[in-house]
């Protein structure tokens, strides 16, 4: 192998910088060119690449974002879009490509792998819903992001004995709501992956007060039926009945823009490396994830393939804390 390419893709997540710079670094040691690719499939199908050397990576560790930057690309969804790229990474005596992203960006890259491109995946996304890894970088800082939001609307929450609504992202995975439940102590959580009734929710609210509680916090997920959105127009249209109403907070954007704590800049650090170890050995058509405190290896047809389960325990856990 001699040359190389990296791309960051979908939703920024705090670490990705971690990751291209270990990528570059290691690759470099193998003795191998890197290239980084620009905005992410988008970027690989205009062939904006440029060589990165050790002395381009220094300083962006501790840097939220992408410095390679990133794009959604529905023309890299088409046979015609990944053919170019293809073409583009062929043109350049591209060897091996490594994307570093979640779970749009994984069924990219195995549909390249399919065509027949030597691709490997590192698992990033705030998310935390790409099977093949127990956690994706950028996730624990975006829970430490939400969980400032939680502690500090817990104080104002608790002086006017109010009721309010936080919503965190996630897309159709409650992980970061559950998460951010659980370390924020929250009074209720409602996640996609479970039917919730509003009454339900409603019910704990006036039970927290009725224990005592000076305030009484939900979090929701953005990807669920009773998201801050829908929560907040049943409470508004029932509030007679109910007997208060939500305050609401959507964090949004807010939970990707961190800079990376220590967990993401390790977890980042090992993952790139160990992509580029895997490349190393011939290895290709893989995820590069952490399961088990293990950096290993799943194939890209499982990751696209399989959900990552919820953790059942840990939402029964969550309601048995909030008394
Ligand atoms: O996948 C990461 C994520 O932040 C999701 O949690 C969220 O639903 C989505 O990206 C938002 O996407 P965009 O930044 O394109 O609006």
């Amino acid at each position: 192998m001699r040359r190389v390419a990296v791309l960051t893709s979908g939703g920024d997540a705090p670490g990705m910088n971690a990751a291209i710079r270990a990528v570059v670094r290691t690759g470099i040691d193998q003795g191998w060119e890197v290239l980084g690719t620009q905005r992410g499939y988008a970027g690989l199908i205009a062939g904006e690449m440029v060589p990165l050397h050790l002395r381009d990576v220094g300083g962006i560790i501790q840097l939220g974002g992408t410095v390679l930057g990133s794009a959604r690309c529905p023309e890299f969804r088409t046979v015609a879009g990944r053919q170019k790229a293809l073409g583009e990474l062929q043109r350049r005596n591209i060897e091996a490509l490594i994307v570093i992203g979640g779970n749009g960006s994984q069924t990219g890259a195995y549909a390249l792998s399919e065509m027949g491109f030597p691709v490997v995946g590192v698992a990033s996304t705030i998310d935390n819903d790409l099977y093949g890894s127990d956690i994706t970088i950028g996730v624990d800082t975006a829970l430490n992001v939400a969980l400032e939001a939680i502690d500090r609307l817990k104080v104002t929450a608790s002086s006017h004995h109010r009721a309010f609504l936080v919503e965190v992202m996630g897309r159709e995975c409650g992980y970061l709501a559950l998460m951010s439940a659980l370390a924020g102590g929250a009074e209720a959580v409602i996640i996609p992956e479970i039917e919730t009734d509003p009454e339900a929710v409603a019910a704990e609210l006036r039970a927290s007060y009725e224990r005592g509680k000076p305030h009484a916090l939900v979090v929701v997920a953005e990807g669920a039926r009773y998201n801050a959105e829908g929560l907040a127009g049943y409470f508004e249209q029932h509030r007679e009945r109910l007997g208060f109403e939500l305050r609401v907070t959507i964090l949004g954007h807010v939970q990707r823009g961190g800079a990376p704590g220590a967990f993401d800049r390790l977890l980042a650090t090992r993952l790139g490396a160990g992509a580029v170890d895997r490349l190393a050995t011939g290895e290709h058509g893989v995820l590069i994830g952490l399961l088990k405190g293990e950096v290993s290896a799943t194939p890209l047809d499982e990751v696209v393939a399989k959900r990552k389960p919820l953790d059942r325990e840990l939402l029964d856990l969550a309601q048995v804390l909030a008394k």
